[in-house]
């Protein structure tokens, strides 16, 4: 039997790759999704709800979801709708149904509140979207920064950015609520740019996940239109296309998937080109002279390999649980 390692809520904004790290941890008996909490990015925080309810209904996961933060904290919420399209998780082929079941009553940013009080040390918190709810988790419960057992997270760079030459999507989103984030001293591991563009999800993975499940497959229609953006935007010769989400939970499922290393990091609020910037502080730190605190474990290589195999192992495996499903509704 296996016995749960880890306890997480995912703070997401489903989107396509957010959607493969639900499955990936949905699929590793070694991980407990407590609660899946919304918050707008990828698409209003409507869509992004509607959206995690039709993972959970879609794939027969029991975990309940909320919904969170609507706009960011001081900016006004931007749709960025050429990454993951006008619903936030638009498909190639098969789209996801509807959903069946409703949102989990109470606001996001209370049933966080509620679960790291009620399990102090216990819950990890895996932020895959712009960091708004935690930001208020931590603004309303200060104290509750203790009780959280760690924070990993998809965001943000130690080089270059993808909305902005210097920032990454989910801190430009709103960087404000990520620098309190970076600031609150609650353990922090960043998957950034820097490393996900390394973990790729090949064309060969998502052709083993349409070969696993003959007809219909959505999942794989899913991971197909995702690819498609990123191949159109970035060039059609690529091998693959980075899936940023799912290294988080990649990286509790296996640790040694990644080598992460400890820095000071910051996040740039200054309006200008800098907005949205981790400044991750490479240098070697001499501590005789430098006293500040490395709060960021900063993911800075991975293998590839291994990542994508585990991956498209977990995308069969809910490819799979969607066609049983639909055959045992029809018989
Ligand atoms: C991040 O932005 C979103 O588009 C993805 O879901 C991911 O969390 C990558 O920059
Ligand atoms: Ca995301």
């Amino acid at each position: 039997m296996t016995t749960t390692t880890h306890r997480i809520i995912i703070d997401c904004d489903p989107g396509h790759d957010d959607m493969a790290a639900i499955l990936l941890a949905a699929a590793n008996p070694a991980i407990k999704i407590e609660a899946i909490t919304a918050v707008c990015g990828n698409a209003s925080v409507d869509n992004t709800t509607n959206n995690a309810l039709r993972i959970v209904d879609t794939f027969g996961l029991d975990i309940p979801v909320y919904r969170g933060a609507t706009q960011p904290l001081l900016h006004r919420y931007e749709f960025p709708a050429q990454f993951h399209g006008p619903t936030g998780l638009d498909s190639a082929g098969a789209e996801l149904p509807a959903a069946t079941s409703t949102v989990a009553e109470g606001h996001a940013v209370d049933a966080i509140i509620r679960l790291v009080d009620a399990n102090p040390g216990e819950i990890s918190l895996v932020v895959v979207g712009p960091m708004t709810n935690v930001a208020l988790v931590l603004a309303l419960r200060p104290d509750l920064a203790p009780k959280i057992k760690q924070i990993v997270f998809m965001g943000g760079s130690s080089g270059e950015g993808n909305v902005t030459p210097a920032a990454e999507f989910n801190i430009w989103a709103d960087a404000e609520a990520a620098r309190m984030v970076f600031k609150a001293g609650v353990p922090l591991v960043m998957f950034g740019l820097n490393v996900t563009h390394q973990t790729l999800l090949r064309r060969a993975d998502v052709a083993a996940v349409r070969d696993a499940v003959p007809g219909d497959n959505m999942v794989a229609d899913i991971l197909e239109y995702y690819c498609g953006t990123y191949y159109r935007f970035a060039g059609a010769d690529k091998p693959g296309a980075p899936l940023h989400d799912p290294c988080c939970i990649a990286w509790l499922i296996d640790p040694s998937l990644f080598e992460i290393s400890a820095h000071a990091g910051e996040v740039i609020v200054d309006n200008g080109g800098a907005y949205g910037q981790t400044l991750i502080d490479l240098r070697p730190q001499d501590p005789a002279h430098d006293q500040r605190e490395k709060n960021v474990g900063l993911a800075v290589a991975a293998d590839p390999e291994r990542f994508a195999t585990l991956v498209t192992q977990a995308m069969i495996w809910a490819a799979e649980r969607v066609s049983t499903r639909t055959q045992d509704v029809a018989s």
